[in-house]
């Protein structure tokens, strides 16, 4: 008799035999009778053993426990009490014979149910928490949508390659993890951060289209959504521009998200970056809710209040957001807020509610009835709402009111569930200027091409220069980026030269890229979405880790196998690598 899977059977098996080979989910002895729920990948059903028509069986049973692995052969039939929670509550299985396949210690934390086990007890074990029904339905997830991007590329005429993992490093923007060669004593490959030169070198060697489900490495510090080991939809494609890209990005998601029951639309709306940052404070806004900044510094051009005054006299700006139904925050909500903004770099935030129609400014007597009037005409303030209020330099107020303005949303409940927003956010600056280092520094990395409206301001106004790159965006997450890339050699050199690398360092760093594109290189671009960040999104889960199998900690260690960890010196000696005493690096 084959095996059957749990959460496959249903009322049509109703008098049949079947064989289960299944983990136990949980087991109760109701005196006379004895019920197990049995569970495989494909779901749960219960079981339940007579002990005086099947002493055997029952015998075999008594003393298993959750988690404990067995076998039995039963007679399905119609449940006397269906269970209308449980997929296969209509029935259940009359033990017949009865194997046990292997006994298990009780479990550190409970597979079935929620658990308040520590995530540190649960990343230890976590084959065990990989057993849990909620994360299998996110691996299965994950896997369908794997197959799906195969199937969507391939159907497009793009090649599955696989590039380097021990290579040398890819200018992404964190650190390398890195790998010592123990030929080339004192040499070390590096881990891609993303297989971006590679890519690029497939399109000089003519394979126009490319795609590859890519691990990348990238030592930089944990959040929710970024871990040091990480996987990418890499893609690359010759003789493009940005809408050919844009296109086939947005057909991957039309065809990937319909597996989570999320329609995508047949375009995606886009918004450069400019107008993201004034209008959402973010380069990835969650468009879900409304709550847009709005610029009312003209509101306040004769303003004699100190807060405005002095932010507009120093060619900053005054803006903020009105949050409908609002009126009535409390002093600790508002002295949160305030703390929100100084930890984004803002001076702080102020209030203005409408009560009773009556216009009520969080510092009393500060504005004058004409500047309230105005503040709240430009925000749309209406009443019974409340608008936060920010005063400084374009940046800092931009950042402060963009965490804001999705702090409140949260608070308020304002975000829809189960909607998504999509967009592109395109025109990204081609540098930022890095305070600590004093030099610009790509905001993407230095192979993307300059917008060519902007070439002519290369060198004299570096900071103005737009580029060809994109993102895009699901539920402010910043789902994937890319660019068209620089195909040509002079070009590509006078952007390294802005970003301060000599042609010594040019050469001895990216010869390979320098000299392919001496070569006959297409234009070209492309893109890499997070294929965690896109599951995670697909899957509702609130980080990254909830669809990555065996996940790092927020230190970037991985408790279940104990790395990074020491290694013999016998080992190190073969490397030629001494370590230093700890303190000293
Ligand atoms: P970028 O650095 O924007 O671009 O990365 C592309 C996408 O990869 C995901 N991602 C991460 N996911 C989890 N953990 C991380 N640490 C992490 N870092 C990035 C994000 C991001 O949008 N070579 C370019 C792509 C290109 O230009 O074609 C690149 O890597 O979803």
């Amino acid at each position: 008799m084959e095996r059957r899977y749990c959460g496959s059977l249903s009322e049509k098996d109703i008098g049949e035999r079947v064989r289960l080979k299944a983990w136990v989910h949980r087991q109760r002895n109701m005196g006379a009778l004895f019920f197990l729920d049995l569970r495989d990948r494909s779901g749960l059903v219960q079981v339940m053993v007579d002990p005086e028509s099947q002493p055997a069986a029952h015998a075999a049973l008594e003393p298993v426990r959750a988690e404990w692995v067995v076998e039995v052969v039963g007679l399905v039939r119609a449940r006397e009490k269906p269970n209308p929670h449980l997929p296969t509550g209509q029935i259940e299985i009359s033990v017949e014979e009865a194997t046990v396949l292997s006994p298990a210690d009780p479990p550190p934390f409970a597979v079935d149910g929620k658990t308040d086990a520590s995530e540190e007890l649960r990343l230890r074990h976590r084959y065990l928490e990989l057993r849990r029904p909620e994360l299998q339905k996110n691996f299965m997830l994950r896997h369908q949508v794997s197959i799906e991007i195969r199937n969507y590329f391939a159907e497009n005429g793009f090649l599955d390659l696989e590039t380097p993992i021990l290579t040398r490093p890819t200018p992404e923007g964190a650190r390398d993890y890195l790998v010592p060669s123990r030929v080339h004593k004192g040499k070390l490959y590096a881990l891609p951060q993303s297989p971006q030169l590679f890519k690029q070198l497939l399109m000089v060697a003519g394979f126009e289209r490319y795609f590859q489900i890519a691990r990348c490495f990238r030592d930089e510090d944990l959040r929710a959504d970024r871990q040091p080991e990480f996987t990418q939809i890499d893609v690359e494609m010759s003789f493009v521009d940005e809408e050919d890209v844009m296109y086939v990005v947005e057909g991957l998601l039309r065809r990937v998200l319909p597996l989570a029951g999320i329609h995508p639309p047949a375009e995606f709306p886009r918004m450069t970056y400019a107008e993201a940052m004034l209008k959402y404070g973010s380069d990835k806004p969650d468009r879900r809710f409304g709550l847009e900044i709005r610029e009312i510094s003209a509101a306040f051009a004769g303003s004699e209040f100190r807060g405005f005054r002095q932010a507009l006299d120093e060619g900053g700006c005054v803006r903020g957001f009105a949050v409908p139904g609002a009126a009535e925050a409390s002093r600790k909500q508002v002295d949160g807020w305030a703390a929100t903004a100084r930890q984004h770099g803002a001076a702080g935030v102020l209030t203005l509610r409408k009560k009773d129609g009556e216009l009520i400014f969080q510092v009393k007597n500060a504005l004058t009835p004409a500047e309230l009037a105005g503040a709240a005409a430009a925000l749309g303030l209406e009443e019974g709402g409340l608008a936060l209020i920010a005063a400084g330099k374009a940046a800092s107020t931009a950042k402060a009111l963009g965490a804001l303005r999705l702090e409140l949303a949260r608070e308020y409940n304002l975000i829809p569930e189960g909607e998504h927003a999509f967009l592109w956010v395109t025109e990204f600056p081609l540098l930022e200027h890095d305070e600590d280092a004093g030099r610009w520094v790509s905001l993407h990395h230095p192979f993307t091409s300059p917008d060519p409206r902007d070439l002519e301001h290369l060198e004299s106004d570096p900071g103005n220069v737009r580029s060809r790159a994109y993102d895009v965006v699901m539920d402010g997450v910043e789902l994937g980026g890319g660019s068209i890339r620089i195909h040509r050699r002079d070009l590509q050199s006078r952007v390294f030269a802005l970003l301060g690398i000599g042609e010594e360092e040019a050469r001895s760093r990216f010869g390979f890229l320098l000299d392919a594109l001496r070569f006959g290189a297409p234009p070209h671009g492309g893109l890499a979405i997070g294929l965690d960040r896109l599951v995670m999104l697909m899957a509702g889960a609130p980080s990254i880790r909830e669809v990555i199998l065996f996940p790092k900690t927020a230190s970037a260690s991985c408790l279940m196998t104990d790395a990074p960890s020491t290694v013999d010196q016998r080992q190190l000696t073969e490397l030629g690598i001494a370590l230093l005493p700890k303190g000293d690096s």
